[in-house]
């Protein structure tokens, strides 16, 4: 197989990793709202979905990066940058939740942590893959 083809493979495989990803990133969202939808506010069951979230974002994190490095993706730094903040926030908040496992709080929480990863995914993340996608056609066209 030409090695072009190759790298497109193990391109397309790893973007399908991620998208993945992305999918149970909104699924641990999706885990906070059944939490936040209960008739009576549960406060431990949020804590654990807020967990279960920070680690997957965690590992999300990690993989992504991987790939900036890779691919040599010019604004990594940038990128690892928001994914450093994203970090830090989540502990903060999982702390401030401990302080203050309140339903509006854990509202506040859920809904910052969505809007923060639906824009990052949908601009900063699709930065990368249309990055990959231009320096692999370039990597083809080139003699
Ligand atoms: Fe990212
Ligand atoms: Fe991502």
């Amino acid at each position: 197989m030409p090695q072009g083809a190759q790298s497109t493979k193990d391109r397309d495989r790893l973007m399908a990793s991620l998208a993945r990803d992305h999918e149970r990133l909104g699924d641990c969202v999706c885990a906070l709202d059944v939490v936040l939808g209960e008739s009576e506010h549960d406060v431990r069951g949020f804590d654990e979905a807020l967990g279960v979230l920070s680690d997957e974002v965690n590992k999300h994190f990690r993989k992504e990066e991987d790939w900036m490095r890779r691919i040599a993706y010019p604004s990594a730094d940038v990128h690892k940058d928001q994914h450093t903040v994203l970090v830090g926030t989540l502990d903060d908040f999982r702390r401030s939740y401990r302080n203050n496992p309140s339903r509006s709080n854990a509202y506040v929480i859920r809904c910052f942590i969505d809007d923060w990863l639906v824009n990052h995914m949908e601009e900063a993340d699709k930065a990368i893959e249309d990055f990959a996608e231009a320096r692999e056609s370039g990597l083809r066209l080139a003699p």
